[in-house]
C-alpha cells in the first residue's frame, strides 16, 4: 500500500466534490460535515464521472403526504442518468429493472425492506492524517 495525500484538509470546503487522482487511479473525493469519502470516479452503471454529480439524500415517509429528509449530502446523484449512490458504501438503490412506467398500488414499507441495486461504486477508505486528506492505495 503506498499512502497519498489528496489535499490539504482546510482546502475542501464542507458538501465539496472534486476529481482528484491518486496513483493512477481518478477518485471522487467528497467532504460532508467534516467526514471525507471518497469512490473511484467511474460509475458503475454507465462510466460517467461521479466527481461530476450532486449531493443529495434520502427521503423516509410515514404514509402518504408524509416525508422527511435524512442524510442530508450523504448520497451522490450520477450526472448522467442521476442513479443515487450511499458515499460511505457505494450502493446504488436504484434498480433499473424498477424505473420503467408502470402503475402500482400504493403501500409503505419499512426502510430496511427496501431491495438495493445491482450496482455498487467502488470505495476508497480516506482518513484525514494532520492537516492532510490521505488514502492508501495498492
Ligand atoms: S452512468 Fe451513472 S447512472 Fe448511468
Amino acid at each position: 500500500m503506498t499512502r497519498h495525500v489528496l489535499a490539504r484538509v482546510d482546502d475542501f470546503t464542507d458538501r465539496e466534490v472534486r476529481r482528484i487522482e491518486a496513483g493512477g487511479k481518478p477518485l471522487c473525493v467528497a467532504q460532508v460535515d467534516g467526514r471525507f469519502y471518497a469512490l473511484i470516479d467511474r460509475c458503475p452503471h454507465g462510466g460517467a464521472p461521479l466527481s461530476g454529480g450532486r449531493l443529495t439524500g434520502t427521503v423516509e415517509s410515514d404514509g402518504p403526504g408524509h416525508y422527511r429528509l435524512c442524510r442530508r449530502d450523504e448520497m451522490l446523484k450520477c450526472p448522467w442518468h442521476g442513479w443515487e449512490f450511499d458515499l460511505a458504501t457505494g450502493q446504488s438503490w436504484s434498480d433499473p429493472k424498477a424505473t420503467r412506467t408502470r402503475a402500482f398500488a400504493p403501500s409503505t414499507v419499512e426502510g430496511g425492506d427496501l431491495v438495493k441495486g445491482p450496482y455498487v461504486a467502488e470505495t476508497v477508505p480516506v482518513e484525514v492524517d494532520g492537516n492532510y486528506v490521505v488514502v492508501d492505495l495498492p
